[in-house]
């Protein structure tokens, strides 16, 4: 096999969205002459009455529009995060809308959730035929006021609902006006209400109840984190991701090209304070609540330290853009020598 090394000064030598769409690409290629790969069992638990066949996942944001799920267990995930899905299909922000910082292992993007629209990625999830577990991160239309915010998550989760094994609201990114005033007190008690009577009246047709994750920043202060991990569990959701992008920038990016773009930074300098936050959140869930852990994660060891603050799960993201596809692997090695 060619060395990540190389293939990754190619992939380099594009713009990171051309790159993005090549790895997809040649992820769809490889699954076209060798077929699809179930997810290993390693280090399998059971999550607020899910089975992850493995703690690793993919991050929200990758499959902007869940087309690549088959293509994507290749790589080895126990479960893919899809989306952020939106009610209608959205270009997102203008190009160039991601940029690299390769001094600091990170990058910065102002996606704005382009993706196909809701009816279109149930299709998608509808002809997959990989087992692992499907999150779906579920977005408000750019268009769409605050106030309204509620009917665009209520129409993509029961749009998706079928698909979906558990349900993320994304109240954290970065690239949407306003979006992250959501996770205000008052909007967030509100908002999840809504999502999870709207669940729960699905689940009652559907004989199926996933649980609803609530997306957090890593910007809000440690008080403010408490207060909306204690108001969205209040408000019917069963646990929480931390940590998305952050707008600060970090000492280790300040001056490098890229930081000074607007968008969410990934990657590396967000580690410290994603454990933070995980920490944090675990502490103000109520017991038995679900928490994914994701930021910065480019080990095995950095898996650990997301589990050791309170993580029953993690993702990845940026790590697989530095480290390449064998980073999954390479985990699922070591967990499997050495325990999580
Ligand atoms: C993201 N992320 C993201 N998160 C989310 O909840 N919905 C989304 O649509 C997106 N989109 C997105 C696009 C791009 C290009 C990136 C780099 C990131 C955030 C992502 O899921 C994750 O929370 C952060 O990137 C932190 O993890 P890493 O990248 O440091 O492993």
């Amino acid at each position: 096999m060619i060395p990540y090394g190389a293939v990754r000064r190619a992939l380099f030598s594009l713009p990171p969205e051309a790159a993005h769409d090549a790895a997809l690409a040649a992820l769809e290629a490889r699954k076209a002459l060798c077929g699809i790969r179930q997810p290993a069992r390693v280090c399998a638990k059971s999550v607020a009455g899910l089975d992850f066949p493995n703690p690793v996942g993919l991050a929200a944001g990758f499959d902007k529009s869940a087309a690549h799920t088959d293509a994507l267990g290749i790589l080895g995930f126990g479960f893919i995060e899809v989306g952020g899905i939106t009610p209608l299909p959205q270009f997102g922000n203008p190009r160039p809308r991601i940029f690299r910082l390769p001094e600091a292992e990170a990058l910065v993007n102002r996606m704005g959730f382009n993706n196909c629209g809701a009816k279109q990625a149930a299709e998608n999830l509808s002809a997959r035929k990989w087992t692992g577990v499907t999150g779906i991160n579920l977005g408000k239309g750019a268009q769409t006021p605050l106030e309204e915010a509620a009917d665009d998550y209520c129409a993509a989760l029961e749009l998706t609902y079928s698909c979906g094994d558990f349900f993320t609201v994304n109240v954290s990114s970065p690239n949407t006006e306003k979006l992250r005033e959501l996770q205000r007190r008052g909007s967030l008690r509100e908002l999840v209400r809504a999502v999870s009577r709207r669940r729960d009246s699905l689940a009652a047709a559907h004989g199926r109840r996933p649980p609803l994750l609530v997306k957090f920043s890593p910007d809000l202060p440690d008080d403010e984190l408490r207060e909306a991990a204690t108001t969205a569990a209040e408000a019917g959701a069963d646990g929480a991701v931390a940590a998305n992008t952050t707008l600060s920038r970090p000492a280790a990016v300040r001056g490098l090209a890229g930081a000074a773009e607007a968008g969410g930074l990934s990657g590396r300098p967000l580690f410290s304070r994603a454990v933070e936050v995980v920490g944090i959140l675990r502490e103000a869930l109520p017991e038995g609540a679900m928490l994914i852990g994701v930021g910065g994660i480019f080990s095995a060891e950095d898996a650990r330290a997301h589990f050791r603050a309170g993580a029953d799960l993690i993702q990845v993201y940026t790590g697989l853009i530095y480290r390449g596809p064998e980073l999954v692997d390479e985990m699922l090695r070591d967990f499997a020598a050495n325990g999580i």
